[in-house]
């Protein structure tokens, strides 16, 4: 049984104000990561369709795709994996395409992959979009050897793999900063203990080596949701030699059985999954950041929740092990409220990446054929692209809550705000507000005291519709979609603003 004690139909009221005393960190834009895998369409179909298809692309790209990933700004990707990178060897994903061995992705569907997705595809890409390369290494069943070359070959001006790498059609290194030693490690990367791990990654990440100017930042596998033991063992035992650990925590209900469907669920479930991101993970964080903390209070291991977002059953009729799921107003909900909490952690918190960024899990956009829809997830990220690079400005917020209990959950009882405000100053000195009403009944009155000496509202956009269930699909590919805001005023220096139920508003005062 699920219970969500909600409140009276009436309008609600919120107050927030600068928080007395708080320092306010710059939100890296990092924190708009994206992951692509290896995953059902994610990369095939998803990203890549190959230079031969009659789907507009650039050098194999598809352009709608790389055109709304554009726009978004994505400052990040991680890559190839997830589970399927312990599976990967590099080697087979270079040279020339037709001639590269298939293999199976034993984790995803038993699908078989031709490679015809790798090393250059994937960096290439990353020009293109103009973000930074997220490498994640194999240490579950691949070789220190392979990884070391890897690093090599990709990153060395001169030497053996940097031959190779030329021969393959690239002159110049590419410019990679971050890599991954091993992905969840405690499971689909090798199902090892944190004591066993450490050492590994300590052997591991030695011979992955700063080439030519090249310098990496060296990420650990870490823990997934509750696991502070991992955290624990991880600081101590690999303690600065890593650059980070990583994180990984869904929005989702269970491990064993149904997650519930992306499109159809209850007022309970959507509470649920609301208190699930926010205060959920605010928890969360908190007890992962204390950890790191005791070990190295100057902050200098950043936490990368480099998996994250809402994990639903696959939609009926795709492949199973596919994880194809559709994205409802609940998601954007979902993402406005998780993109508001990292943005307090930022001092500790460097990078996110949402999971995944095409068809797969709370993507950013759906394709079908040459058909592309983007996703209500998807127009929470570009309403949010003025906090990249801008600095925090805490707030103390009193606000009206509601309590989720989820049997399959019952460890974690949640109380969970219906309003969840954040803000941050550009360098232009502009203010950007971001707010999200999850409550389904009712419209909530904000009044923001920024200490506002002037300004004007501008860039106001509203992201509601009439249900909590209601998506984009390829029929119908605007149903939710930002809209301008005319809800919002400066009223004696304070800002109001009068969010409708069910709706995420960002804006900007300069
Ligand atoms: O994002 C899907 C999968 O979730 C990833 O491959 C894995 O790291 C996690 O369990």
């Amino acid at each position: 049984m699920m219970a969500v004690t909600v409140g009276a139909d009436a309008q609600k009221k919120t107050t927030a104000g600068i928080m007395p005393g708080a320092e306010g960190y710059t939100i890296s834009k990092e924190i708009y990561g994206q992951f692509a895998e290896h995953l059902g369409s994610c990369i095939y179909g998803g990203l890549w369709v190959g230079k031969d298809s009659p789907i507009p692309n650039t050098q194999g790209y598809r352009n709608d795709v790389l055109q709304a990933l554009r726009d978004i700004k994505v400052p990040v990707m991680r890559w190839p994996g997830g589970c399927f990178a312990d599976e990967y060897h590099w080697m087979d994903g270079v040279g020339p395409q037709e001639q590269r061995p298939r293999m199976v992705n034993n984790n995803w569907g038993g699908t078989v992959e031709d490679n015809s997705f790798g090393t250059h595809e994937f960096l290439n890409l990353c020009e293109l979009l103009g973000c930074e390369p997220y490498v994640s290494m194999n240490v579950g069943s691949g070789t220190v050897e392979e990884t070391a070359k890897w690093v090599e070959y990709m990153t060395a001006k001169d030497g053996p793999m940097a031959k190779l790498r030329k021969q393959n059609g690239r002159e110049e290194p590419w410019k990679v900063k971050y890599v991954g030693v091993g992905n969840e490690s405690w499971g689909c990367g090798g199902s090892m203990r944190i004591e066993f791990y450490s050492d590994l990654y300590r052997r591991y990440s030695t011979y992955c080596r700063d080439y030519d100017g090249n310098k990496l930042f060296k990420i650990a596998s870490g823990a997934s949701d509750y696991d502070y033991n991992w955290t624990e063992v991880a600081m101590k035992q690999i303690g600065t030699r890593m650059k980070g650990l990583s994180l990984h925590y869904y929005t989702c209900y269970t491990w064993e059985g149904s997650k519930g469907s992306a499109t159809n669920f209850s007022d309970e479930q959507y509470y649920w999954a609301v208190a699930k991101c926010g205060t959920g993970m605010k928890e969360v964080l908190d007890k992962h950041c204390d950890i790191m903390d005791r070990y190295d209070a100057k902050g200098r291991v950043k936490l990368l929740v480099d998996e994250w977002g809402t994990w639903w059953d696959e939609e009926p009729g795709s492949v199973p092990g596919h994880l194809y799921q559709q994205n409802a107003m609940r998601d954007a909900i979902v993402a406005a409220f998780s993109l508001n909490l990292f943005h307090q952690y930022t001092k500790r918190v460097s990078m996110t990446n949402i999971a995944q960024v095409a068809n797969v899990l709370q993507s950013m956009v759906l394709t079908k054929g040459d058909k592309m829809v983007l996703t209500p997830t998807y127009y929470v990220f570009k309403m949010y692209t003025p906090n990249m690079e801008a600095v925090n400005i805490p707030l103390s917020i009193q606000t009206d809550t509601f309590t989720a209990e989820n049997e399959r959950d019952k460890d974690h009882p949640r109380q969970s705000p219906y309003v969840s405000i954040s803000a941050s100053r550009s360098k232009d000195g502009s203010v950007n507000v971001n707010l999200a009403n999850a409550d389904l009944k009712d419209s909530n009155e904000v009044t923001i005291d920024l200490g506002l000496a002037g300004g004007s509202i501008q860039d106001a956009l509203v992201l509601t519709s009439a249900d909590m269930k209601d998506h984009n699909t390829f029929e119908n590919p605007f149903k939710v979609q930002p809209k301008p805001f005319s809800g919002a005023g400066i009223k004696n220096g304070k800002l109001v603003v009068k969010m409708p139920r069910l709706s995420v508003v960002t804006l900007t005062v300069r």
